[in-house]
């Protein structure tokens, strides 16, 4: 039977309760003897989006596809050494009065810094096998001191909205996609990632309606102004991925691109991360409807900026 939590606390205390259920160790899902497996594509392709590119050959597809599995490993363990500081801040900030939250919060964090241990993991064993080298953004610490400057809701609403991202790329793209054939590893990766991100995106909820009862009117509102600065910030740092991966590709492939081929996979890369790392997150009827609570008077410019992303 499911029992619906209807105070904080209840909502904290299922929360930890679901969480402790799920627990599984990186060493369960890559090395020894599970390996990546490069004869195949790592992303889908509703998230890497290399089908539509016409200058590459189906050889030149499938490394490209792998370049991107590996920028997902970097952006998400970029985004995790964020995560993981917000919420240690949110416990200090509001310190023992519900232990159960503290707890429940804490593991929250313990499981998000083991997802930078799995990340990091994932990019070695890439590191290993792919054969060339594939640069990420940064420095990490920059970007993510960079982050942390803005105000904790606005902080937080971009955790939020990263989250039910999360949900969606395993739940949209992997759990019931018959057609293709993907790295078994890769997948497994986005199940347990997923696994875990279902109890967090409660908990940040939580998060933020706490953040928002403790401020003014005036207040929420320029949290809200410094969430929709981040995901320009964001959007800078993923455009400046997309370049990156097309130099990590003509490495891979020995291609020095024309100009006009430059600008094809740019152009259809630029619309994947917009998708998979902002559109598919902004769009998330969960994120919408918590985001609607928080500010109604800016519902409609939300709508505007997914709209540049989808
Ligand atoms: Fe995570
Ligand atoms: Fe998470």
């Amino acid at each position: 039977m499911t029992t619906i939590a209807t105070t904080p606390n209840q909502a904290y205390a299922q929360s930890l309760s679901r969480a402790v259920k799920v627990n599984w160790q990186v060493e369960d899902i890559i090395g020894g003897d599970k390996r990546l497996d490069f004869s195949k594509r790592f992303m889908p392709e509703v998230l890497a989006r290399v089908n539509d590119i016409t200058c590459l050959s189906e050889a030149e597809k499938l490394i490209l596809n792998q370049i991107r599995g590996n920028s997902y490993l970097h952006m998400f363990g970029l985004v995790e050494e964020f995560i993981v500081p917000s919420v240690l801040d949110h416990v200090k900030a509001t310190g023992l009065s519900d232990i159960t939250a503290t707890q429940a919060l804490l593991h929250f964090a313990e499981e998000e810094s083991k997802h930078i241990r799995l990340f990091r993991r994932f990019a070695e064993e890439f590191e290993i096998g792919f054969g060339s080298r594939c640069d990420g953004i940064g420095p990490i610490k920059e970007i993510v001191d960079a982050v942390l400057q803005h105000r904790p809701l606005g902080v937080m609403l971009i955790i939020l909205y990263i989250e039910w991202m999360t949900q969606y790329h395993y739940l949209a793209s992997i759990r019931d996609n018959a057609i293709e054939s993907l790295d078994f590893q890769f997948c497994s990766l986005l199940r347990n990632h997923w696994l875990e991100e279902s109890q967090h995106t409660a908990l940040d909820t939580l998060m933020v309606k706490h953040l928002v009862q403790q401020l003014e009117p005036s207040e929420v509102e320029a949290g809200v102004e410094d969430f929709f600065k981040l995901i320009e910030f964001l959007n800078g740092g993923l455009m400046g991925q997309v370049q990156l991966d097309l130099e990590s590709l003509s490495r891979a492939t020995g291609r020095t691109f024309t100009e006009l081929e430059r600008q094809e996979i740019l152009s259809v890369q630029e619309k994947s991360y917009h998708w998979t790392f902002i559109g598919s997150g902004l769009t998330h009827t969960q994120f919408v409807a918590t985001f609607k609570q928080v500010s109604p008077a800016q519902q409609q410019r939300l709508f505007q900026v997914a709209e540049m992303y989808c």
